[in-house]
């Protein structure tokens, strides 16, 4: 079977971590052969990018500073990772991927995002995920479990309605892509988040199957 592109999405502490590990040793009972990634970061270069851009600092990070930092970590990502797994038939499992740059600087910082849309088609081209899930929770709960787990870093440090504003953000994207995304109710039980993730698993792989 082909490489399949896999995301994962969310707001702050949504179980990301958690579920992606799930996702993980399912692929690995079904025989999938994946690499498991993340943005930002993802490769040496990347990861450096990570670092400036999650340490909290005095001086104001500028929008678009954020917003090019996101791509170019992304298009070193996509170069030394990613395209080379896909092309080699790998599946990648991306903990986010661009739909975080449409959330977090288009509806968070409330940039334009016809301007992300432009980066996005000069790093990727056509490239987008095969699937994609997002772990949805009301942004109190998520905030409060993100800062019982460790200092904040820069985004975590931004105020409520910024988190309000991506996890609408978040849901827009989905409406507007139901083919390839997936919301899934992450306030349930861990064993319910888990069937649910399980279900859309099975029927992506039962698809993806049964068209090639
Ligand atoms: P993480 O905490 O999920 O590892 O992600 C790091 C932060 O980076 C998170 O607050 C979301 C943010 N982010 C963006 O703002 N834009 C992006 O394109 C990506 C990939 C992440």
């Amino acid at each position: 079977m082909q490489g399949k592109f896999i995301t994962i999405e969310g707001t702050e502490g949504v179980g990301k971590t958690t579920n992606i590990e799930f996702i993980q040793h399912w692929l690995n009972r079904r025989g999938v052969e994946f690499v498991s990634t993340r943005e930002p970061g993802g490769t040496p270069l990347a990861e450096q990018v990570r670092e400036l851009l999650l340490t909290p600092r005095e001086e104001k990070v500028g929008d678009s500073t954020e917003l090019l930092l996101m791509f170019a970590g992304r298009a070193q990502h996509l170069d030394q990772v990613i395209l080379p797994a896909l092309d080699s038939g790998t599946s990648v499992l991306c903990d986010r991927f661009t739909d975080a740059s449409y959330a977090y600087q288009g509806f968070g910082r409330e940039m334009d995002c016809s301007l992300i849309a432009k980066l996005e088609q000069i790093v990727q081209g056509d490239l987008r995920p095969d699937l994609t899930l997002i772990l949805d929770i009301p942004v109190e709960i998520g905030l409060k479990r993100a800062s019982e787990r460790s200092t904040p870093d820069r985004f975590e440090q931004e105020q409520i309605e910024f988190f309000d504003r991506v996890r609408q953000g978040y849901l827009k994207i989905a409406e507007e892509n139901p083919e390839r995304c997936t919301v899934i109710d992450a306030s349930q039980s861990l064993d319910q988040v888990q069937a649910s993730i399980e279900a859309v698993l099975e029927n992506f792989y039962s698809q993806a199957s049964a068209t090639e």
